[in-house]
């Protein structure tokens, strides 16, 4: 599967979403989750990140390990999301914070 990681939180820029051909994005308040079930490994979503949060699960830096599981159980709870739409207002400035766990939304 892939994983989104840390940078999409505050960010939520939804690019990924459009070129994903099994729908496999879910929407938290403030962060996307892959659902692993559905994801096919594709990697298109990789390069339209405009934040690079998305990683091949086996590529996640080792300071995000973490989301591997947290994509898991958030893709548990949320809806399906399938279309781009815009990115949170604090897009702009949450894009370059390193530390956004303290901000996720559930
Ligand atoms: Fe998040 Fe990047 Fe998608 S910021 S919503 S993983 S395009």
């Amino acid at each position: 599967t892939h994983v989104v990681t840390e940078s999409c939180i505050a960010c939520r820029y939804t690019d990924c979403v459009d070129v994903c051909p099994v729908d496999c994005f879910r929407q938290g308040p403030n962060f996307l989750a892959i659902d692993p079930d559905e994801c096919i490994d594709c990697a298109v979503c990789v390069a339209e990140c405009p934040v690079n949060a998305i990683f091949a699960e086996e590529d996640v830096p080792s300071d995000q390990q973490k989301f591997i599981k947290l994509n898991v159980e958030l893709a548990r709870g949320w809806p399906s999301i399938t279309k781009t739409i815009p990115a949170l207002d604090e897009a702009e400035q949450f894009k370059d914070v390193k530390e956004k766990l303290h901000l996720l939304v559930r």
